[in-house]
């Protein structure tokens, strides 16, 4: 093990990232993401993740809970957190998730399955490694040729003041001094009144954030964090290319400054350029995105002409809330909404709720034309019918999974 990953090894091990109880992050579904690729997975065997860097293992026993047909592996070189997730998954009864000690500058004593991982989550932690450019390689190495490899890594310029705290630390308490000295100096300086350029954008809360995530952020023995014409380099430079954002509305335009002329003149730019102009406009602390092999490039979005022979599902990150009133002798659908991840519900109206009724039992994947004909005999006109469908599918409550 290499000096920088043993100091990062031990920070973690006094530290170990993050506090708090096991979540599922958005985008992380297996099938969802696999359906982000042209190449489709061999059918006939389990399909297996990896999460390099599990941590506590908060997002690998949220995974495995909620995919209990998909094979986890997790690893990290923080024996303290191992330890941990092994005992937290067992408590919970999950057989599909195993927890091994490997160091993913070297990736030694990985068990990789024949073919490679159908998936790689990498959440926060290539930009601790002492060479992230050598960890993306060793990764891509062990991802199937169909696989989808989530990269979580830190945005420098939506960092920007997280890294005057670091810097005004660094010069008060050098880093040679131990871990908890120079965290009561930070806790000291975060609650300094006038210390206010530290409070903006989404970094106001650095004076209730736990030891943890302090450490983390403000106490990092080793971090890099990237600009977007960066962030894809670190990939392309890895042989993996970009088969989209993990939240693709995080990064277009007119999330950031509404739709207009404005926007149509933004929209008229490449793709990279409209995502630099949010970059530079909007706090986006982070890049997360979804990789593949050069070979298996993005899936082309569903024509509006294919949707009646498309295989679909509904995503497994959108919940459908439908609202109910009980009267004498009957109940009454009153609302449904739809909700994507954490963000809040919108309401359905009209035809939109009458097939997001119909989809909420909807388990198992199916072709358009069967919720075409259910809205026909519902009485919508095929057109109307079809209109629906190709809502639902630009909100990405319906996704077309691999058969
Ligand atoms: C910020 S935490 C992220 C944990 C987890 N992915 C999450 O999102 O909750 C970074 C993790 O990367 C791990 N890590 C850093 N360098 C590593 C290396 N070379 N090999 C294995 N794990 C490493 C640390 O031990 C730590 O658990």
């Amino acid at each position: 093990m290499d000096d920088v990953t043993r100091a990062v090894r031990a920070m973690y091990e006094e530290f170990p990232y993050p506090a708090g109880a096991p979540m599922v992050r958005v985008a992380s579904d297996v099938r969802l993401l696999l359906g982000r690729g042209r190449i489709a997975p061999p059918a006939g065997r389990p399909l297996r993740a990896l999460d390099a860097g599990c941590g506590r293992g908060v997002g690998v026993l949220g995974l495995a809970t909620l995919q209990p047909d998909v094979q986890f592996t997790a690893v990290d070189m923080n024996r303290v957190a191992i330890e941990e997730a092994r005992a937290e998954a067992a408590r919970r009864g999950l057989g599909n998730v195993q927890f091994a000690e490997v160091d993913l500058m070297t990736l030694e004593g990985l068990e990789v399955p024949e073919g490679g991982f159908d998936v790689v989550y990498s959440s926060g932690v290539l930009h601790h490694l002492s060479s992230p450019a050598r960890g993306l390689e060793l990764l891509r190495g062990v991802l199937a040729p169909h696989g989808a490899l989530v990269l979580m890594v830190y945005a420098r310029h939506g960092r920007e003041p997280l890294y005057r705290l670091v810097r005004a630390i660094d010069a008060i308490a050098p880093r040679t001094l131990p871990l908890r000295d120079r965290l009561a100096v930070g806790r000291a300086l975060a609650a300094s009144e006038g210390a206010d350029a530290l409070r903006a954008g989404p970094w106001a809360d650095a004076t209730t954030v736990n030891d943890v995530e302090f450490v983390d952020r403000y106490l990092n023995v080793n971090e890099v964090s990237y600009d977007l014409d960066e962030v894809f380099a670190l990939a392309e430079g890895a042989g993996l290319g970009v088969l989209g954002w993990c939240s693709p509305g995080d990064w277009d335009v007119t999330t950031v400054i509404g739709a207009g002329p404005l926007a149509d003149q933004v929209r008229a730019l490449p793709a990279r350029a409209q995502h630099r102009v949010v970059e530079q406009l909007a706090w986006r602390p982070r890049f997360e995105l979804v990789l593949g092999h050069a070979g298996n490039g993005p899936r082309p979005p569903l024509e509006r002409e294919d949707l009646e022979d498309a295989v679909l599902a509904v995503s497994p990150e959108v919940s459908i809330e439908v609202r109910t009133r009980n009267l004498h002798g009957a109940q009454r659908t009153e609302s449904v909404s739809l909700r994507e991840g954490a963000s809040a519900s919108t309401v359905l109206a009209g035809p939109l709720g009458m097939a997001a009724l119909l989809l909420r039992d909807q388990t198992l994947p199916f072709r358009g034309r069967a919720v075409v004909s259910e809205l026909v005999d519902l009485g919508l006109d095929r057109t109307a019918a079809v209109d629906v469908l190709e809502e639902l599918v630009a909100r990405r409550a319906l996704f077309s999974p691999h058969p």
